[in-house]
């Protein structure tokens, strides 16, 4: 192909830089617990994200109901978060996924109670399995109205849920909630179809007896293994073989999710385990993307990938989504 004049040469120039410049992976990020992180809506319109991953729904203090924990954004309590809806419907439109992370409550059942040790991070312990289930449905995705919230988010419906995992004692409760949820995407009007995903930690060992066993119902449409924060399966420099291993042992074990290395968007992000965008492509990328069930990466967090400007260099000088590039 001849790159002659005019547009047909600006778009020939995009594609030979697309080629050069950008990897291609796609990326799930986390947002929602830094108020200086930027919109939802400008975090969909960077083109750079796939899937959005709204974060946290966590529980009240006092009430021990489900509570909208998103920092400087909104107060889910005060209902001011309703103006998410317009945000989340122009990420969808634009074909990012936007799902609800929900995570367990350890912290403040520590502090204001004594549930047995399982309790304490399952979430949110006041309600059981199929009520949690019930109230995610109807209070976020395909149901009508939910019993404490009422939809925060209005109308707009996402596209699913997340479970932030940290601890494995609550792997019962969890695999019951992937059953009871999955059986009500099952329902949806209009065949729309909803995402189960979850995160994890990446020490396969500790965890594949316990949250395993839900994670291996095969109800996940993606796991993110969170590469950091133990040198038993992160990154160290010049040295990746702790980190290759434990992304065998999760790919080989959960052949029916799309699995996504987590990592910190900047040196800040964790206590350990940063790889720079150029060794992770160098080093990292050729390897964990042999798997049949690769995904691509996870970043923590929207909010330091912006001030690291970490998949703006990943994909790209431009910091153009190839999915932008190839579409002119
Ligand atoms: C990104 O995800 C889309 C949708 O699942 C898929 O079609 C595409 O192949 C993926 N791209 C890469 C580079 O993995
Ligand atoms: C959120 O709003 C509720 C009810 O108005 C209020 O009690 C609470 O202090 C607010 N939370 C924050 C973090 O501002
Ligand atoms: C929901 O989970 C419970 C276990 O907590 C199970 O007994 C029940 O059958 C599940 N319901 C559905 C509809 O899957
Ligand atoms: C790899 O993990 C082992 C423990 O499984 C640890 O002893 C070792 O220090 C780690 N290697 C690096 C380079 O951090
Ligand atoms: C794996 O990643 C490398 C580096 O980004 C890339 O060159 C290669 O095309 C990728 N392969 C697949 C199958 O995605």
């Amino acid at each position: 192909m001849a790159c002659g004049n005019g547009k047909l040469f600006c778009a020939c120039l995009l594609l030979v830089l697309a080629h050069v410049a950008a990897a291609s992976v796609n990326i799930s990020v986390y947002w929602g617990q830094n108020g200086d992180e930027g919109s939802l809506v400008e975090t969909c319109r960077t083109g750079r994200y796939a899937l959005v991953i709204i974060a946290f729904l966590s529980e009240s203090a006092n009430t021990r109901k489900p509570a909208l924990n998103l920092a400087g954004h909104c107060n889910g309590t005060s209902g001011t978060c309703a103006s998410l809806a317009t945000d989340i419907a122009s990420c969808q439109s634009s074909g990012v996924k936007v799902l609800l992370s929900i995570r367990g409550s350890g912290v403040y059942a520590i502090a204001g109670g004594d549930p047995s040790a399982a309790e304490q991070y399952r979430f949110p312990f006041s309600l059981e399995e199929q009520e949690l289930a019930n109230f995610l449905w109807n209070s976020f995705l395909g149901g009508d109205g939910g019993t404490f919230l009422s939809r925060p988010f209005g109308s707009a419906e996402l596209d699913g849920i997340d479970f932030n995992i940290y601890n494995d004692l609550a792997a019962n409760y969890y695999n019951d909630l992937a059953k009871n949820l999955t059986s009500l995407y099952q329902g949806a009007k209009n065949g729309r179809r909803y995402m189960l995903t979850a995160a994890m930690d990446c020490s396969y060992d500790s965890a594949h007896d316990t949250i395993g066993k839900a994670l291996r119902t095969g109800l996940f449409d993606h796991v993110w293994v969170r590469f950091y924060d133990d040198k038993s399966c992160q990154y160290a420099p010049g040295d990746e073989r702790n980190l290759t291993g434990s992304w065998q042992q999760w790919t080989r074990a959960l052949p029916s999710a799309s699995l996504f290395l987590g990592l910190p968007a900047s040196h800040e992000a964790s206590s350990e385990g940063y790889i720079a965008p150029r060794i992770l492509e160098s080093d990292v990328l050729p390897v964990v993307n042999r798997s049949a069930n690769y995904g691509g990466i996870m970043l923590w967090s929207r909010y330091y990938d912006r001030v690291n400007g970490y998949s703006a260099q990943l994909l790209g000088k431009e910091g153009m989504s190839n999915r932008k590039l190839l579409a002119l």
